[in-house]
């Protein structure tokens, strides 16, 4: 069994965080999503994991993954010229792939529980394909999947006006090599992609075993802003944890707090679930649940809550209470020091702030 991890695509709904960076590569807990399935991949005991990446952001997700030996996995990667859709992805995959069945994950992904009980039934049937499933009360904005009586997958439908049924295909499929034959007979999408629906209803059509995994616990696909908020916030609650930085005795840090080493709290109040990266500072400041604070920052005389913050970034002197937002690296927010009194923005293309 391999594993195959789509990191391409261009990240439209995050910019302009990835005008510079992979959406992959944005931290949860002050993880990258990529990492969490490269670990969920790996925890299921995958060990062989090909990475798509794209000519944009391949080099910043090699530089960050490396060959894989961290996880004790190796990894392949597998350029892919432009986003041209999932079912592109599987066919530029065929000679790494080769025979053997394989498990696909979205790189933008993130479930709860792991994949490892899905690899397992899947390793134990005789199904061409498996599909994770799960039920959302707005499907549109995935591709849906309606069951036949006894259970099999009968019909697949990417991104529906009028979803025909509440069970969304998240980023998780299980193939075997008919998966090869499927995207050879399809055609772009009115979106001009190759539809990974599409090639999985092919292999319906074609009365190939195709059955579902429905997956009962969370599941968030990390494409935009409040997505990215979810999901740090579900991660977040699940964290154990630990205080290996300092916090003086002017602070109140509660039991769900997790304070990366070198991090320091002075005179201030942090609420779980909320984790400080490494080499932080958080002085005379507030930080609320559901934020993450990644490392070498700077937080001072600010209030931030539900928010995620990535590395070098300075947060002083900010008069109201920072909630619901994503805060790129290195982004300073600070009080303009001269008058004349008011906003002083350098914004890149794509930005999107709330003043009051
Ligand atoms: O998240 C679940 C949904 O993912 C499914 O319900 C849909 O059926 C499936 O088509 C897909 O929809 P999205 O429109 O959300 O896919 P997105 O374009 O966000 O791409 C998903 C991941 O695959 C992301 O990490 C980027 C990568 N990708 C995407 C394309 C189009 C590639 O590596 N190559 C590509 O050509």
């Amino acid at each position: 069994m391999k594993g195959l991890i789509l990191s391409g695509g261009k990240g439209t709904r995050l910019r302009p965080l990835t005008f510079t960076s992979a959406k992959q590569l944005i931290p949860l807990a002050n993880k990258p999503v990529l990492f969490r399935v490269i670990e969920a991949i790996r925890e299921a005991g995958v060990t062989d994991i090909g990475i798509v990446i794209a000519p944009e952001t391949g080099e910043e997700i090699k530089q960050h993954v490396g060959d894989g030996s961290r996880w004790d996995a190796k990894v392949t990667y597998i350029l892919q010229d432009a986003p041209r859709g999932l079912a592109h992805a599987v066919k530029i995959s065929r000679d790494y792939i080769g025979d053997e069945r394989f498990v696909m994950f979205l790189g933008d992904n993130c479930i709860q529980g792991g994949i490892h009980k899905l690899i397992q039934q899947y390793e134990a049937s005789d199904y061409n394909s498996q599909i994770v499933l799960t039920r959302v009360s707005d499907p549109r904005s995935y591709g849906v999947a309606v069951l036949g009586e006894d259970g099999q997958i009968v019909r697949l439908i990417e991104k529906p006006k009028d979803p025909p049924s509440d069970l969304a295909l998240v980023g998780i499929y299980m193939f075997d090599r008919h998966i090869f034959e499927a995207v050879e007979h399809i055609t772009p999408s009115w979106r001009n992609e190759l539809e990974i629906t599409d090639a999985i209803q092919w292999l319906v059509s074609h009365r190939y075993r195709v059955y579902p995994y429905i997956h009962t616990g969370w599941w968030v696909d990390t494409g935009k802003r409040e997505d990215m908020l979810e999901a740090n916030a579900l991660v977040l609650e699940e964290m154990t944890p630990r205080i290996e930085g300092e916090v003086d005795a002017h602070s109140q840090v509660d039991s769900r707090v997790t304070v990366e080493p070198g991090a320091q709290i002075v005179n201030s109040v942090v609420r779980g679930p909320t984790i400080i990266g490494r080499n932080t500072r958080v002085v005379n400041s507030y930080v609320g649940p559901f934020t993450s604070i990644d490392h070498d920052c700077l937080i001072e005389n600010a209030e931030i809550e539900r928010s995620i913050v990535l590395e070098h970034c300075v947060i002083r002197d900010v008069p109201a209470r920072i909630h619901d937002s994503l805060i790129g690296r290195r982004s300073q927010i600070t009080r303009a020091p001269s008058k004349p009194q008011g906003y002083r923005l350098l914004l890149g293309d794509y930005s999107q702030t709330g003043l009051i």
